[in-house]
C-alpha cells in the first residue's frame, strides 16, 4: 500500500534518530511491498533557522497531506542556543505546542515497559521490578490544561507578577477519559485516574468526568489517585498500575519518571492522536544537544515510535510487530547503546543499531 509519511527531524540528534528510524521502515517497505513517500516537514529550532518561525503555515498545511508523522525531537541548550533569547512564543518548544494545537491532537499515549534484557539498566530494586517487569501506559491530555491556558507577566502594584491559569472543560476530559478506557479494554483492564483533586477545581472537574466515563466500562477496574502520591507509587510498585490517565502537566511530569524506571529514556516511544487515525509519534526522550553528532543516541525510542506509526495510524499491525520484535531481538542478541550498556554486553553506536535493527525485519 502507498503512505504518505511527514518526517520531522528537529533538533539536537533528532535528524540522527529519525534517520535510524527510516532505514528500518523502508525495510518494512521492502519486506511487506508497501510504498512510504516522505515528505520533509520544518520545525522547531531547524524551523526558526530556515523561516525565523518555530512552526510555520506550510508545515501546518504539509502535515495535514500526511497519513502520519514521525518526528525526532526539537529544541536546544537553553543557556546557549540563541533560539532561547528570542521571546517565548517564537522558540522551539512554541513549535511543538503550536502542531500538537493545529492538528488536535488531544491523546498522547506513554507506554512504560520494561524489558526483562534491560533489567540492569532500571534504577529499580530487583524485588520492586518483580519476575515479570511493569508494563504500563500514561495517557495524557495534550491540548488544554496549562500548556494553552491564559499566560502573562505584568506588573501588579508594582511588583512582577507572572499567571498561567489551568482550565479544562467536560469534553475534553471525555474524550481523552474515553481513550484511555478504549485501550485499558485491550490491556489489563485497568484506569488509574491521577489528579490533585484535594486541591484544584479542575482536578475535582476530572474526577466526576472521568467516574461518568467509568460508569460506561463496568469491566475496567477505576481508581483515583493523588499525583503526588503516583509520583511515589511509580518508584515504590510500578507494577500495580495498567493504564494512567491524567492532564497535560502531570503527565509530562509523570512520563518522564515512568521513562526512567524503564531504564533509559532512549527507550520510550510515544503516539500523539487526533480524533481520527491521524497521529504524531516521537521518542518520550528530548534533542540532547550535548551528545548530537557523536553517533551514540539510542535510536529504539524513535524505531518504537515508528512502530507505534504503523500500528495506529496505518493500521499496520503484522508490520508493528515485527518491528518490536526486531528490538526485542537485537536486545536479547545483547547489543546495547552506551545509554542502557552494561558490564557483559554489546557497545554498539547510534548506526550500528539502526542497522541492526534493520537486519533483524
Ligand atoms: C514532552 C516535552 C514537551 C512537553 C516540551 C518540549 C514542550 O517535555 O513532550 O514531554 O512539555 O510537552
Ligand atoms: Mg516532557
Amino acid at each position: 500500500m502507498d503512505f504518505r509519511i511527514g518526517l520531522i527531524h528537529g533538533d539536537g540528534i533528532g535528524p540522527e534518530i529519525v534517520d535510524e528510524a527510516v532505514k528500518v521502515l523502508d525495510a518494512v517497505a521492502e519486506k511487506y511491498g508497501h510504498h512510504f513517500q516522505y515528505s520533509n516537514l520544518l520545525l522547531g529550532g531547524a524551523s526558526i533557522d530556515a523561516t525565523g518561525l518555530p512552526l510555520t503555515d506550510d508545515t501546518v498545511r504539509e502535515a495535514k497531506t500526511c497519513d502520519a508523522i514521525l518526528m525526532g525531537s526539537i529544541g536546544g541548550d537553553a543557556k546557549t542556543s540563541p533560539w532561547y533569547k528570542l521571546e517565548p512564543s517564537k522558540r522551539p518548544e512554541a513549535g511543538l505546542l503550536g502542531i500538537r494545537h493545529a492538528l488536535g491532537l488531544f491523546a498522547n499515549l506513554r507506554p512504560a515497559h520494561l524489558y526483562r534484557e534491560l533489567r540492569d539498566a532500571c534504577p529499580l530494586r530487583d524485588d520492586i521490578i518483580g519476575e515479570d517487569g511493569f508494563d504500563l501506559i500514561i495517557v495524557r491530555e495534550l491540548t488544554g490544561g496549562l500548556y494553552f491556558g491564559k499566560r502573562e507577566t505584568k506588573e501588579v502594584d508594582g511588583v512582577l507578577t507572572a499567571t498561567d491559569s489551568l482550565s479544562y472543560n467536560e469534553n475534553e476530559i471525555r474524550r481523552i477519559a474515553k481513550r484511555a478506557f478504549e485501550i485499558a479494554m485491550k490491556r489489563r483492564k485497568k484506569v488509574t485516574e491521577v489528579d490533585k483533586a484535594n486541591v484544584l477545581d479542575s482536578s475535582r472537574l476530572w474526577r466526576k468526568i472521568t467516574a461518568e466515563v467509568a460508569a460506561e466500562y463496568p469491566e475496567v477496574t477505576y481508581e483515583n489517585m493523588l499525583v503526588d502520591n503516583c509520583a511515589m507509587q511509580l518508584v515504590r510498585d510500578p507494577k500495580q498500575f495498567d493504564v494512567i490517565l491524567t492532564e497535560n502537566m502531570f503527565g509530562d511530569i509523570l512520563s518522564d519518571e515512568a521513562s526512567m524506571t524503564a531504564g533509559s529514556i532512549g527507550m520510550l516511544p510515544s503516539a500523539s492522536l487526533n480524533e481520527t487515525s491521524f497521529g504524531l509519534y516521537e521518542p518520550t526522550h528530548g534533542s540532547a544537544p550535548d551528545i548530537a553528532g557523536q553517533n551514540i543516541a539510542n535510536p529504539i525510542a524513535t524505531v518504537l515510535s515508528a512502530a507505534m506509526m504503523l500500528r495506529y495510524s496505518l493500521n499496520l499491525d503484522t508490520e508493528a510487530d515485527d518491528v518490536e520484535a526486531a528490538v526485542q531481538k537485537v536486545l536479547t542478541d545483547g547489543y546495547r547503546t552506551p545509554d542502557i550498556w552494561s558490564e557483559g554486553t554489546k557497545k554498539v553506536s547510534e548506526s550500528e543499531m539502526g542497522d541492526l535493527l534493520k537486519a533483524n525485519i
